[in-house]
């Protein structure tokens, strides 16, 4: 069963860049993006990488042990060695702190 977890607050990620939290016991890598935050599970299906080491690049966080490519909207694997897709999450900010439905 997901539930809306307060993974801190709005402000803790700096535009286009990543962050490593945790959403209910699951690995969150948080995102802000031109002004959107999105949140992808923070494990490459790849390897053993977090993404919340990675960067974030043309819409796509890139993984940075191989630099595989993860559209940030829907985690689909866009860019080899990368195949798989790494679950996407809801995020929200409600009265200043961002919320993860995980
Ligand atoms: Fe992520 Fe290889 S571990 S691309």
């Amino acid at each position: 069963m997901s539930h809306w977890y307060d993974v801190g607050p709005e402000g803790l990620v700096p535009e286009g860049e990543v962050a490593g939290v945790n959403a209910g016991g699951k690995p969150i890598a948080l995102v802000l993006h031109e002004g959107s935050h999105y949140a992808l599970y923070d494990l490459c299906t790849h390897g053993e990488a977090q993404l919340s080491e990675g960067w974030v690049e043309d819409g796509c966080l890139e993984c940075p042990l191989h630099q595989g490519k993860f559209c940030l909207k829907t985690g689909e694997a866009v860019s080899a060695p990368v195949y798989e897709p790494v679950a996407a999450f809801e995020v929200r900010v409600r009265d200043g702190r961002i919320e993860v439905f995980a």
